[in-house]
């Protein structure tokens, strides 16, 4: 291998190429792929033969991790019940996002419940830091609080103290002395992360690292790290909202997509235990353009109210904006709707929107995207007691989605009366729900527009 071989990497992802490129092949961000000093020296030569290492079966008495619980029932269940001892969690999210907010809070509440706990801020002063815990009311919670960026002086440190848990913020402002790279820059987070985990590993201490998700591919985002660690949870919401979305996209003790609500107020923030009852309650008269899809988050049911609009477009090519959904998604919906139940929407423009903030991804979407598009376009109000689901395939048919019955539950406990939804889905036990099964989106145009 050439001692000269890559010298490229991409911030975003963290892949290495020989050449510049303006979009990285490996993530497909854009202006993230920045030069990088090459290692002064390739891999040397394996050498001499290693020890054999043991093998053994599968069998095992080990107890499953014992787990502590954060006191926050929405950051347990995102942990997967709990923090594991000796494990590297991830915390990603946009500046300014309040990852901050939310780990100081998780600290004082470890430390509260007797769990040992180290915060070390790099990017604040312990000043800050303190003004920040008396606005949370924090002040009276045992955490112990450092300010440092020398990775080797905050492991020395961890290595005296032994918490049970050390939150690091944030690992674009860690540094290694062993590394000839500015803090931010790829091989720092990389080495820096590296260093982190190994150390919870070894000394059996709970790490979670904190990571700003970057635009401009000026610093190293969090997926460099991704990989490394056993825990990567998401800290997410729209501009202008105040609900916060915790949701775990990799979990190696629990499971992923799993979701955990909060909202940030005054205090800091604050769980939601009911989310669907939030996402809904800003809903008043029915309108035509709504339509409530009850949809699953992990192993919860959350409804959610997806809303459209549809107006004659000034332009020649119509405008499509989407917010909390796949604008992909959008226009295969449309698609459908023009070839397989003859709706066009050409010469109109399409606005669709999650309300409150939340991110939608199922398929199970599909039937209440559709329904609201139709709405708005036939200016038909979606009956306010009913709530929508199923995935639309390409040939207009109708397809049953995974978890009916606890969609279906979590409806009828919220008060709705009725549901549409694809014909053969599993309702499951009786929910007392009128359910209105269709077999494809013509049917289902009919049946609520008495068109198509
Ligand atoms: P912060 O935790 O510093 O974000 P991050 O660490 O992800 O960069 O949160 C900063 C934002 O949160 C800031 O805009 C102010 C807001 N905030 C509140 O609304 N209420 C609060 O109690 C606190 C502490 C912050
Ligand atoms: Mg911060």
């Amino acid at each position: 291998m050439s001692k000269s071989a890559p010298s490229f990497t991409c911030t975003a992802c963290g892949a290495s190429s020989r050449k510049w490129a303006g979009r990285c092949d490996a993530c497909g961000a854009w202006n993230s792929i920045i030069e990088e000093a090459p290692l002064s020296s390739g891999p040397k030569p394996l050498g001499p033969k290693g020890k054999q290492v043991p093998l053994t079966d599968l069998a095992t008495e080990e107890a499953p991790p014992p787990r502590a619980s954060s006191g926050m029932a929405e950051l347990d269940l995102v942990l997967g019940g709990g923090l594991v001892p000796a494990s590297a969690i991830l915390v990603g999210g946009d500046p300014g996002i309040g990852k901050s907010t939310l780990l100081l809070q998780a600290a004082a509440s470890f430390a509260k419940s007797g769990v040992k706990c180290v915060y070390i801020s790099g990017e604040e002063a312990s000043a800050q830091v303190r003004m920040r815990a008396q606005r949370l009311g924090l002040t009276d919670a045992p955490v112990m609080l450092g300010t440092e960026t020398s990775l080797r002086d905050i492991l020395t440190t961890l290595d005296a103290e032994r918490p049970g848990l050390a939150i690091i913020d944030s690992i674009q402002t860690m540094w290694l002395d062993t590394v000839e790279a500015a803090p931010g820059s790829v091989s720092q987070v990389r080495a820096a992360a590296h260093e982190l985990v190994n150390f919870a590993k070894r000394r059996g201490v709970a790490i979670i690292i904190v990571g700003h998700v970057t635009k401009e591919g000026q610093i190293a985002g969090p997926r460099v790290v991704e990989h490394m660690v056993d825990t990567v949870l998401y800290f997410e919401g729209e501009r202008g909202h105040q609900f916060r979305i915790l949701r775990a996209v990799k979990n190696r003790f629990g499971a992923s997509d799993e979701i955990g609500v909060f909202e940030m107020t005054g205090q800091g923030l604050s769980e939601v235990t009911n989310p669907s009852a939030l996402f809904l309650s800003t809903r008043d008269a029915p309108a035509p353009g709504s339509a409530v899809f009850a949809g699953i988050e992990g192993t919860r049911p959350v409804l959610t109210e997806i809303q459209a609009l549809v107006a004659p477009s000034p332009l020649g090519t119509p405008r499509r904006t989407v917010v909390g959904l796949d604008s992909g998604r959008l226009s295969t919906i449309l698609a459908v709707l023009e070839a397989r139940v003859g709706i066009p929407f050409t010469g109109l423009d399409v606005f669709l929107n999650v309300a409150g903030g939340m991110r939608v991804t199922e398929p199970a979407a599909d039937l209440a995207v559709a329904a609201a598009l139709l709405s708005a376009r036939e200016d038909v109000a979606i009956p306010r007691d009913m709530v929508l689901f199923g995935e639309i395939s390409l040939s207009g048919a109708l397809r049953p989605v995974s978890q009916t019955e606890n969609r279906l539950k979590e409806a009828a406990k919220l008060g709705f009366t009725q549901a549409a939804l694809p014909k053969g889905s599993k309702p499951g036990a009786q929910t007392g729900m009128k359910l209105r099964e269709m077999a494809d989106l013509t049917a289902f145009t009919g049946e609520m527009f008495g068109a198509g």
